[in-house]
């Protein structure tokens, strides 16, 4: 049986990479999709092509470091579908001067937290009331394996926007565990998506990230994708306050195999 049958799910940053795998994923296991993006063309193409699938899809342009629009992105999931069951809170940036704690500016430092960690905690306030009004339902936000160890390359903001979002998760888990909402982290390792495109392509840090993964491999984003579907669903109905780590090996070694 689908998964996500009868449950209405908002995904942030859907537009791209693991956030669109997901809301395909998502609408193919039988959820209606709140699609939602900064990117308008994003989102939009992304719902068409759910609902050209066969599948329930709307777009909403959002930002997610603005309360107005994020409250404005779950009134619309209400509206259009009568409630809400889960929200993959996904959207995220990595800037390219984020880096060592001497080097990046401070406009840069305030840009990632406003979007990775404001943005989350936007989401999840948003949401709550609507699941509590729905029966209950499941957060799933998307932090890093960078919030659980340092990282070969520093990206200070990044990594301290993903501790954030780990540690508000967990507190979150625990303040609505018996009121009917579940809250995890995912902490994906590197992915293969637009995010990371630059980095990859420079062969050098590519080797120097792919060093660390035992699995020898990137990750793909549907990887990611079918672990926050088992974190949304009722699968996982006994799983709240954890980071599912979904990183090819990369926080269990110390070295990794030739
Ligand atoms: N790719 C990786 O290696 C990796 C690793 C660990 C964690 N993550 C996290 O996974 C999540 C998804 O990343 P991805 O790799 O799919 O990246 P991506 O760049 O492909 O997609 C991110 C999406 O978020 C949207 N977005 C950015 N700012 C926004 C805003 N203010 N409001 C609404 N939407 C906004 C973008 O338009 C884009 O569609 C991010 O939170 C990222 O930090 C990615």
């Amino acid at each position: 049986m689908a998964r996500l049958n009868g449950k209405v799910a908002v995904i942030t940053g859907a537009g791209s990479g693991i956030g669109r795998v997901a809301a395909t994923l998502f609408a193919a296991e039988g959820a209606q999709v709140v699609v939602a993006d900064v990117m308008a063309d994003q989102a939009a193409s992304a719902a068409a092509e759910i609902i050209g699938a066969g599948g329930s899809a709307i777009a909403v342009t959002v930002d997610v470091t603005d309360e107005e629009q994020v409250n404005a992105m779950v009134a619309a999931a209400v509206s259009t579908y009568g409630g809400l069951h889960v929200v993959f809170n996904n959207a995220g940036i990595f800037p390219d001067d984020d880096g060592g704690i001497l080097d990046t500016p401070p406009e840069t430092w305030q840009k990632v937290m406003e979007v990775n960690l404001k943005g989350v905690w936007l989401g999840c306030r948003a949401a709550v009331p609507a699941m509590l009004d729905s029966g209950g339902g499941s957060i799933v936000n998307v932090a890093s394996f960078v919030a659980l160890m340092g990282a070969a390359t520093a990206q200070i903001a990044y990594t301290a926007s993903k501790g954030g979002v780990l540690a508000m998760t967990r507190e979150l888990a625990v303040e609505y565990a018996r009121k009917g909402i579940r809250a995890n982290s995912i902490c994906p390792g590197p992915i293969e998506t637009p995010l990371l495109a630059e980095l990859l392509a420079d062969p050098t840090r590519r080797q120097r990230r792919l060093v660390h993964i035992p699995i020898g491999r990137f990750g793909r984003p549907e990887e990611i994708a079918k672990a926050a579907l088992f974190l949304a669903s009722d699968d996982s109905s006994f799983v709240t306050g954890s980071a599912l780590v979904v990183d090819g090996g990369i926080t269990a070694a110390y070295v990794t195999p030739e």
